[in-house]
């Protein structure tokens, strides 16, 4: 069956979330350094996100690098941000592949910390993919839930210090409006492999009523299996929202 007709009749989530999490203890479990389990992990994350757009999935956010993940060792950060520079130099030259498959890619986070060049191939991605709309893939890196809150309060305390809007009449949506999602909707489905049952400061406003699902793999190890086994999972949740 094609991947396209796989999940037709069962109600997909409108925006899927992934921890990407279990990549050094990958790496431990066979003696290799923990950049190496990286280094698998983003062919986990290439192979997922192509994926999750064949299935039908129109947004999906991977958790890459959280605003506390700067705390590891320099060497397996830059390890890391060399993979980021990896991934974004074959996006250029997977161009014309990635505009056929009509991905957009776009990236959320403080990136204002992250080495120039790596900045500037960002743009470029964004640029490159933005009129794309079968799926958007988005990255997080450098991010933080209640670092992005706390940067939707100073640009809407900048617009009433302007006089542009009145602190009475600040509403939900204008405070999604200056999230790095804005536009996407809220998290209905978050995934974390690797056997941790937390957030981790991922998609903090957005993730209010998602559906979470955990499994014990490994992300270097997750599957279009194990991404099918959350989907149905997913499905077969009662919703309610507060309702009855
Ligand atoms: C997730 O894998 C990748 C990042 C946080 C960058 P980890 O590196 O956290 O893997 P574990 O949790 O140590 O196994
Ligand atoms: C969360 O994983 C961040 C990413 C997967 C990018 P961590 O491994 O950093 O989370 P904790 O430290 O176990 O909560
Ligand atoms: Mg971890």
């Amino acid at each position: 069956m094609a991947n396209s007709e796989k999940f037709k009749d069962i109600v997909l989530p409108r925006h899927v979330g992934v921890i990407m999490d279990g990549n050094g203890r990958w790496a431990k479990k066979r003696g290799l350094p923990r950049y190496e389990g990286h280094r698998e992990g983003a062919k986990t994350f290439r192979r997922i996100a192509e994926y999750a757009s064949e299935i039908g999935i129109k947004n999906i956010t991977f958790y890459a690098f959280s605003s506390e993940n700067w705390k590891r060792p320099p060497q397996e950060v830059n390890a890391i941000m060399q993979l980021l520079r990896e991934y974004l130099d074959e996006a250029e030259r997977r161009q014309k592949e990635n505009e056929e498959k009509g991905i957009r890619i776009r990236f959320i986070g403080d990136l204002s910390r992250l080495p120039e060049d790596i900045r500037k191939k960002i743009e470029e991605a964004q640029k490159l993919s933005e009129e794309k709309t079968k799926c958007t893939v988005s990255i997080a890196v450098n991010y933080g839930g209640r670092q992005e809150i706390v940067k939707a309060v100073r640009d809407i305390a900048e617009k009433a210090r302007k006089g542009e809007i009145k602190p009475e009449d600040i509403t939900e949506a204008d405070i999604e409006n200056c999230l790095y999602t804005a536009g996407i909707p809220d998290a209905d489905l978050i995934i974390r492999p690797s056997g941790e049952k937390r957030l981790s400061n991922f998609l903090t406003w957005q993730s209010v009523y998602a559906e979470f699902y955990y499994t014990d793999v490994l992300w270097p190890d997750f599957t279009t299996d194990d991404f099918d086994k959350a989907i149905l999972d997913f499905a077969n949740r009662d919703r309610r929202f507060g309702g009855v």
